[in-house]
């Protein structure tokens, strides 16, 4: 997937055993998991927006008092951000499940445990009967709906990532069904480079650990799950 560069540099710095420092103006809001009547995730919905700041920086250590903002806390509590994220590729790590229609590509490190792929026999069994336009449309519903970019599912003739169309923005995910905050959700390829200096593969969708308790910084892991 391409994604276009823009006039205000989207991007996204982890600092060491700090916050994530935003900068270029992206717009940020609540971004919250609404269920269906059976309980499983079936919608996002926009909440509160921030203004627009050209700079930023967001709380990752889950402990600010002024969230999502940093309020310094993290060196207070001695916050240890090591991030140990892979820096391999999506595709090239992703585990495949091959439909007649659809392929289904997963990378189970990268779980935000928002469980949209869950609904209605859940996106691998939907993937494996492709051939079935509703089972087809519901397996491309719930990867396009994964936060984390953990399930990207492509057309199996073509070999194209049918990925959702998104602005640079971040969100804040919020998951009353749960009863937690989740993680940042990160959009349409913004830039995110490590403490050390490297920028990890741009990507349409990745949620970033703001709880401070996932082994796979700076990615969540779902850890913030009760
Ligand atoms: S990262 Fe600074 S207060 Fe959490």
């Amino acid at each position: 997937m391409k994604f276009m560069a823009e006039n205000h540099e989207a991007k996204i710095k982890v600092c060491k055993n700090g916050p994530y420092l935003v900068s270029g103006r992206i717009p940020l809001a609540i971004q919250t998991i609404y269920v269906n009547s059976e309980g499983y995730p079936s919608e996002w919905r926009e909440g509160e927006k921030y203004p627009l700041q050209e700079n930023c920086a967001l709380c990752r250590c889950g402990q600010s008092k002024n969230k999502p903002f940093c309020d310094g806390t993290h060196t207070k509590v001695n916050f240890d951000g090591t991030e140990t994220a892979s820096r391999k590729k999506f595709m090239e790590r992703a585990e495949k499940t091959s439909g007649p229609a659809l392929i289904l590509n997963d990378a189970e490190d990268l779980c935000a445990v928002a469980r949209f792929c869950d609904r209605a026999g859940g996106a691998w069994e939907l993937t494996e009967h492709s051939d079935d336009p509703n089972s087809e449309k519901n397996a491309i519903e719930e990867a396009c709906n994964c936060p984390s970019g953990r399930l990207v599912i492509c057309d199996k003739k073509t070999g194209k990532e049918i990925e959702p169309v998104f602005e640079k923005s971040i969100g804040l995910v919020e998951d009353p069904h749960a009863g937690v905050s989740g993680p940042i959700w990160v959009r349409c390829g913004i830039p995110i480079e490590s403490a050390d200096g490297v920028v990890y593969e741009l990507r349409n969708r990745v949620t970033l650990c703001r709880c401070g308790k996932s082994s796979n910084k700076p990615f969540c892991d779902g850890s913030h799950m009760p």
